[in-house]
């Protein structure tokens, strides 16, 4: 399906929300490839249409313009079921805000994903292991969401968003809950995952100093990229 091309190529994307008789145009026009394994930083201020980005990225909403390739198939011209298999296949999520499932402890958090991808459950459970100890988690395998710091907890949010070896990793400010020191550890802790993963990602952010640590870094202004 992927013939060494992108993994994401976004073409003339456009998103224009009305509100109480008003058009805002947040996307304007969003050209954009990213390469297999390129790790990618958004950048730009709040309200500048990033979030809105990465939800048409993920499939997650209709209403855009233009063209969304995710590992070559175009996206806007699927029925829902494709893009849900297209997400299933290529995607994984990270949000600022982790939405675990709280009467799971961490490794069902990750294991979850993996059983509804139709991995056996051992797998999965030495998959859930290995990811959040490599995250420095493995002395937290068995805690619940509410006996974890947001810190850990956003780690675990991150083992769950690569449990299935996502093509490519979505992230809306994945450490912008937490203090800077925090934010700065966890983020070297995704980068690295997501390296040694092999995958790509589009990383939302506002923090020019966690932008400077991707590959490449792109600006959302007036609703395009620069
Ligand atoms: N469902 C909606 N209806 C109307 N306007 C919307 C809707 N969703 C987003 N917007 C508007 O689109 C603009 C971009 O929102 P978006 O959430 O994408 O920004 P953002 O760059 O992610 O900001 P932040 O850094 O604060 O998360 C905002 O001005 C917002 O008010
Ligand atoms: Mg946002």
């Amino acid at each position: 399906m992927n013939s060494g091309g992108p993994i994401v190529s976004l073409r003339g994307l456009k998103r224009t929300f009305e509100q109480g008789g008003q058009r805002i145009e947040v996307l304007r026009g969003v050209d954009l490839d990213i390469q297999p394994g390129e790790i990618v930083a958004l950048l730009g201020p709040s309200g500048s249409g990033k979030s809105t980005m990465l939800q048409a990225v993920g499939l997650l909403e209709g209403g855009f313009d233009g063209s969304i390739a995710i590992a070559g198939e175009a996206a806007e011209t699927l029925p829902a079921d494709q893009r849900t298999r297209v997400r299933r296949e290529h995607l994984g999520f990270v949000y600022q805000f982790h939405h675990l499932l709280p009467d799971f402890d961490a490794t069902e958090n990750v294991v979850m994903p993996q059983m509804i991808a139709g991995t056996a459950r051992d797998a999965a459970l030495e998959r859930s292991q290995s990811l959040l100890t490599s995250l420095g988690l493995g002395h937290r395998l068995t805690h619940r969401p509410s006996q974890l710091s947001g810190g850990e907890q956003q780690r675990v949010a991150v083992a769950r968003a690569l449990a299935n070896q996502p093509t490519l990793v979505l992230a809306d400010e994945p450490t912008g809950n937490l203090d800077e020191s925090t934010s700065d550890t966890v983020l070297g802790q995704f980068l690295a995952l997501v390296r040694g993963e092999g995958s790509a990602a589009l990383v939302a952010t506002h923090n020019e100093r966690l932008a400077s640590r991707m590959d490449r870094v792109v600006r959302l202004h007036d609703g395009v990229l620069s």
